[in-house]
């Protein structure tokens, strides 16, 4: 049984078309930004709580944005209102940060914010790779 999850790992990590993929699609999609989005905000804008009225959960919720108005605006980071609290320093606010235990967004995941949105918000819609990969892993798994 081990070994057969060593296969079933060894597999998966062959799989991945990291480099093959990137021609095809967007630097930059909402597959990498809703991840992050997960990591460092939706513990206030997801499904349990959604401070000032806003989601981050999905692109179409980002874009119909909280009690200020849309929260990206495409094309233009300048006037994404999530780029402007995250630069004002005022997100997530510094007591309820404890409270959550969420950590601030680090440069590198803001630099990937603001290109994405720079870019026009790309969408991807066909399945991510990483979605193929865990298929191809359960097609295995089911033929064992
Ligand atoms: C610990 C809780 C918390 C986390 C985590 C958090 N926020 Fe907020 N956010 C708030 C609260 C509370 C408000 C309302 C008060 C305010 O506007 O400062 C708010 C308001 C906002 C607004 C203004 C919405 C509007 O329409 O007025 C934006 C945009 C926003 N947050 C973006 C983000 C982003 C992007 C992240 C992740 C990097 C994030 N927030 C993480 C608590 C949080």
């Amino acid at each position: 049984m081990t070994s057969r999850w060593c296969v079933l790992l060894f597999s998966a990590w062959m799989l991945c078309p990291s480099t093959a993929s990137a021609a095809e699609r967007p630097a930059v999609t909402q597959h990498d930004i809703v991840p992050l989005m997960m990591l460092r905000c939706t513990a206030c804008h997801g499904p349990r709580k959604q401070e000032s009225k806003l989601d981050l959960r999905t692109c179409g919720s980002m874009l119909r944005g909280g009690k200020s108005g849309p929260a990206i605006v495409p094309g233009k980071p300048a006037e994404s209102l999530v780029l402007k609290k995250i630069h004002a320093g005022k997100i997530p606010l510094r007591l309820k940060v404890v409270t959550a235990s969420v950590k601030p967004m680090e440069p590198r995941e803001i630099a990937l914010l603001t290109k994405w949105i720079e870019l026009g918000a790309p969408k991807n819609n066909s399945p991510s790779p990483v979605n193929r990969i865990e298929w191809n892993v359960f097609k295995i798994f089911l033929s064992h």
